[in-house]
């Protein structure tokens, strides 16, 4: 199994921590029995996700780029894709692993699951990320523009699923769907993609019930904006940028790594009650 080298400033934490407990024992502190701040050696957080194995579609750019850095620091085994080779060449440097994977691609999207959970024995998480978005009025789309944004986002989220289903249908497991407050709210220029991820939360519900016999919690999380290639046709016109900041309580777009907490807690047994939920992470955008 793949284990992480902890980094310098790590190493020098946990020591600096070590010799803090090392000069506390409880009962020192005024307010005898209180807690010295420190986490309990081999108390394991709900949060804790090391050592699980996780696989992220569409983790070469963006969100997912950020979550599978932001799991893989959290100590778990990280397997990211990208569409190309080019795109996941540097996931070695910084310990994940990388495969091409047009998550279109049945067949392809099931072996690499089998490789997966042949190698580790387990796949703990598959967080269907891979998305693209269509920019463009409804009255401009044909059915091959449909296709291609239903076929990546809806049908990609549901082939990863069900190929996820198939070799762990015994063990149980987590699906993360990376959907988006556009699953929820309408807007303009957007048709196709709204519509996708209205079905990537229904989806969601809906394996969630059947699912869940088989020990599957089934979850989605919704983002805003966030500051990835995603959104260029925004934060390249400031006009447009500043009108959607100014619809978002918060006032800013977020950025790739707000969306790590999120993830680890729906990866985790922070989780372990919730399923078929939609969890919106967008500065308060749809509260209104
Ligand atoms: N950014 C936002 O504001 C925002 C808001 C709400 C929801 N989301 C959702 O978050 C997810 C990630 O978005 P992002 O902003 O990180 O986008 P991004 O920066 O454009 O990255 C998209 C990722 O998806 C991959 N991808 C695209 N088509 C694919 C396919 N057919 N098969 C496999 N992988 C494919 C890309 O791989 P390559 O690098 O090889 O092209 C890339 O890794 C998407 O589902 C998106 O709908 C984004």
């Amino acid at each position: 199994m793949l284990k992480r080298k902890p980094k310098k400033s790590e190493l020098k934490s946990e020591s600096e921590n070590e010799s803090k407990n090392e000069s506390k024992t409880p009962g020192d502190d005024p307010g005898s029995g209180a807690s010295n701040g420190a986490r309990r050696p081999g108390v394991a957080t709900p949060f804790d996700i090391a050592g699980k194995t996780i696989l992220i579609t569409g983790a070469s750019r963006g969100i997912g780029r950020a979550i599978a850095l932001g799991m893989r620091d959290a100590g778990a085994v990280v397997y990211g894709t990208g569409t190309k080779p080019e795109s996941v060449a540097w996931m070695a440097d910084e310990e994940l692993v990388g495969r091409a994977l047009d998550v279109r691609d049945e067949v392809g999207t099931d072996a690499l699951i089998a490789e997966i959970v042949k190698r580790h024995g387990k796949l703990d998480c598959l967080i269907n990320n891979a998305g693209i978005t269509d920019g463009r009025l409804a009255s401009w789309h044909d059915a091959e523009s449909v296709e291609d944004v239903m076929s990546t986002n809806y049908k990609g989220t549901m082939i990863g699923s069900l190929a996820y289903f198939r070799h762990h249908r015994k063990q149980g497991g987590v699906i993360v769907n990376v959907s988006s407050i556009l699953g929820i709210v309408g807007t303009e220029m957007s048709s196709v993609y709204c519509s996708s991820k209205g079905a990537i939360n229904q989806l969601t519900r809906c394996l969630a019930m059947e699912w869940a016999p088989y020990n599957f919690r089934v979850n989605a999380l919704c983002p805003g904006l966030v500051d990835t290639d995603f959104i260029k046709p925004i934060t390249e016109h400031p006009a447009v940028l500043q009108a959607a900041i100014e619809r978002t309580p918060m006032k800013r777009i977020a950025q790739p790594e707000e969306m790590i907490g999120a993830a680890i807690f729906l990866a985790s047994k922070a989780s372990s009650f919730m399923t078929g939920q939609t969890l919106v992470l967008d500065g308060g955008t749809t509260v209104h």
